[in-house]
């Protein structure tokens, strides 16, 4: 059992590990956002964790960064690496699916994806 000291955090990412993701490489991914993170020497300050499915599976290896609130489609390793990069300069960038902007998610119409189903029906 882990108690991680958390303080000084700046982002947590939470990487799918959902059957969807799993399929489309969320292994590999996870281990390469994991060695970028290493590498970059900033385990003190993004934290990941393995999620079940987050429910944008046709976004498959869904990552979502916290407090961010971006949620990007990592289609590969070199994508994941990427991702921490941006996350760290807390900037979006062409995988990132959804923006919270003003508190709200919006859809990056920049990203090839589906709307997906509405949740009010
Ligand atoms: S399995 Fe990852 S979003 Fe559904």
């Amino acid at each position: 059992m882990t108690t991680w000291n958390l303080s000084g955090m700046r982002s947590h990412l939470f990487i799918c590990n959902g059957s969807s993701c799993m399929r489309k490489g969320a292994e590999e991914i996870t281990l390469a956002i994991r060695d970028e993170i290493s590498e970059l020497e900033m385990d003190e300050q993004i934290h990941t964790t393995r999620t079940r499915c987050n429910g944008r599976c046709k976004d498959a290896c869904i990552v979502i960064a916290y407090p961010q609130g971006s949620w990007y489609k990592a289609s590969s390793t070199d994508t994941g690496r990427e991702i921490v990069r941006d996350c760290l300069a807390q900037q979006n960038n062409q995988h990132t699916v959804y923006r919270t902007i003003d508190g709200k998610m919006i859809l990056n119409p920049e990203v090839a994806s589906i709307t997906g189903i509405d949740k009010n029906k």
